[in-house]
C-alpha cells in the first residue's frame, strides 16, 4: 500500500512537471541577401513646403502646420470664433455625430463626384468659401486659391474683405467659375460699384452675406491685438524672431490692404461696425436682384422662414450659414437646420452649407442630407498657412481623397445617389 501510494505520488509529479517547450518557430540568423530587397529608404524630400504638405494627411494636420507657421495672431483670427466658440464647436460635433449606413456588394470601382451648381457642371459638390484677409495667412493670398479652385473645377468666392482686387483674382485664373460675396455699405454706391466691376471682371455669381449686422465679438482678436495692417508692437515683434518668413514675405510683397477699401487702418471688428449696414432689409436684396442679372447666392440662412422669404425675393441658391461660428454664439447647427430648409425651398432654389466641414466624409454627409454643395473656409485656410498654393491644393486633394473613399465604402458610386438613408445623426 504505501509503496503504491508513493508510485502514485511519483506519477503524478511526473504528470505535473512541466514538459520543455519544444521550440515552435525554428530560427536562422539572417541572410544579407534577404535583407537587401527590404532596405527601401524613402526618398529624401529636401524642399522643405513639400515635406511639411505630404506629411499631412488629414485637414487637422494641416491645421497643425498652419500653427507652426504663422503668427499667434494670424492663426487665432483664422482659426478663431465668437465669444466661447460654441457655434463652431457644435458646427463641428454635428458631423462627429454622423453615422453613416453602408450597402454593400456594389460596384464602386468607378466614383462619379461631379455635380453642377447653378446650372454648371462642377468636378465636386464643394466650393472654396469667401475669406476676407486671406493674404494675412500667406502672400501669395487670393491668388493661390483661385488658381487651385481653377484646377479643381470647383468655384471660389471672393470676399468684398479679399487682399486682392476682383480684377486680379479674375486675370490670375481666368478660367475659374468664380463668385464675387458682397457686404453692403452704409454707401450703397460703392457696394453697387463693387457689383459693377464683379459682373465686367466675368464673375459668375454673387454672394450677398447676411449674417453681419455687426461683428462678432473675436475675442481671440481682440486679446491678441489683431489690427489691420498688422502693427509692430513688442510682442509682434517678439514674434517675429519665431516666424521670421512670414515676416520676411509681409514685408517684400504688395502691402497688405483690403483690395476693395481705399484704405482701412484698425481693427476688423471697427472695420464692420463702421462701414457694413445695420438697417438692411428685404428692400435690399430686392434691390440687389435688380442690379445683378447673374445667379443670386444669399449666404447666412439659419431660420427656414429666411430662407423661403429669400427665395421669394429671387435668390437662386442659400448657403446655411452661421458664418463658421464667427458671428452669433450659440447659433443653429448648420447641419442640423438644413433638412428642414431642403424640405421648404429643395425644390425651387440650390441648398449650401457650410460650417465646421473638415473631411470629404462631412462633404458626402451633408450631401446625403440634401445639400447641393459644401463650401469650406477654414479648412482650405489651413493648408494656405501651412503651404501657398501647394497647401490649399493639399486640401482639396485630402478632401477629395476622404471624399471619393467614403462613397466606395458607403457603397453609392455617384454623389447625385447620395440620400437621406445613408445617414443617420446619433443624438
Ligand atoms: C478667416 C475667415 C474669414 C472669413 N471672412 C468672410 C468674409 O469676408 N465673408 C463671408 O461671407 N464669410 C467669411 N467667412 C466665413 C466663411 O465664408 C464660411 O462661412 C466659414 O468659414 C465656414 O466655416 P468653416 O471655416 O468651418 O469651413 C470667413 C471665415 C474665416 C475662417
Amino acid at each position: 500500500m504505501r509503496r503504491t501510494a508513493v508510485d502514485d505520488g511519483a506519477a503524478s509529479s511526473r504528470r505535473d512537471k512541466p514538459k520543455p517547450a519544444r521550440p515552435t518557430t525554428a530560427r536562422r540568423w539572417p541572410r544579407w541577401s534577404e535583407l537587401g530587397p527590404l532596405l527601401r529608404p524613402r526618398p529624401v524630400q529636401l524642399d522643405p513646403t513639400q515635406r511639411r504638405l505630404s506629411r499631412a494627411l488629414s485637414i487637422a494636420d494641416l491645421r497643425t502646420a498652419a500653427k507652426q507657421r504663422t503668427p499667434r495672431a494670424v492663426f487665432d483670427y483664422t482659426d478663431g470664433a465668437a465669444e466661447t466658440e460654441t457655434s463652431l464647436r457644435r458646427a463641428r460635433e454635428a458631423f462627429q455625430r454622423v453615422e453613416f449606413q453602408p450597402r454593400v456588394l456594389r460596384d464602386v470601382t468607378v466614383v462619379d463626384t461631379t455635380t453642377t451648381l447653378l446650372g454648371r457642371p462642377a468636378a465636386l459638390p464643394l466650393a472654396l468659401a469667401p475669406t476676407g484677409f486671406t493674404r494675412m495667412m500667406h502672400h501669395q493670398g487670393e491668388r493661390a486659391v483661385v488658381r487651385v479652385a481653377e484646377g479643381a473645377s470647383i468655384p471660389y468666392a471672393l470676399s468684398t474683405l479679399g487682399t486682392t482686387s476682383i480684377e486680379e483674382v479674375a486675370a490670375a485664373a481666368p478660367t475659374a467659375r468664380k463668385w464675387f460675396q458682397l457686404y453692403v455699405w452704409r454707401d450703397r454706391g460703392a457696394g453697387k460699384e463693387l457689383v459693377e466691376r464683379a459682373q465686367a471682371a466675368g464673375y459668375e455669381a454673387l454672394i450677398l452675406t447676411v449674417d453681419v449686422p455687426v461683428a462678432g465679438a473675436r475675442l481671440r482678436d481682440v486679446r491678441n491685438g489683431l489690427t489691420i495692417p498688422p502693427s509692430l508692437t513688442l510682442r509682434t515683434v517678439l514674434d517675429a524672431a519665431t516666424h521670421p518668413w512670414w515676416w520676411v514675405n509681409l514685408l517684400t510683397t504688395e502691402p497688405l490692404v483690403f483690395a476693395s477699401l481705399t484704405s482701412w487702418e484698425g481693427t476688423v471688428a471697427e472695420l464692420i461696425d463702421q462701414m457694413f449696414d445695420p438697417s438692411l432689409t428685404p428692400r435690399d436684396l430686392s434691390w440687389l436682384r435688380e442690379s445683378w442679372s447673374g445667379p443670386l447666392i444669399v449666404k447666412g440662412i439659419q431660420h427656414v422662414d429666411d430662407a423661403r422669404m429669400v427665395v421669394d425675393l429671387g435668390a437662386d441658391a442659400v448657403v446655411i450659414s452661421n458664418h463658421g461660428g464667427r458671428q452669433l454664439d450659440r447659433a443653429p447647427t448648420p447641419l442640423e437646420v438644413l433638412p428642414t430648409v431642403v424640405d421648404a425651398v429643395g425644390d425651387r432654389a440650390e441648398v449650401l452649407v457650410d460650417g465646421g466641414v473638415q473631411s470629404g466624409a462631412d462633404v458626402v454627409a451633408a450631401v446625403a442630407l440634401g445639400a447641393k454643395a459644401c463650401l469650406v473656409g477654414r479648412a482650405y485656410l489651413y493648408g494656405l498657412m501651412a503651404g501657398g498654393e501647394r497647401g490649399v491644393q493639399r486640401a482639396v486633394d485630402i478632401l477629395t481623397s476622404e471624399l471619393i473613399r467614403t462613397m466606395q465604402l458607403l457603397g453609392t458610386d455617384s454623389v447625385s445617389r447620395l440620400e437621406p438613408a445613408h445617414v443617420r445623426l446619433r443624438p
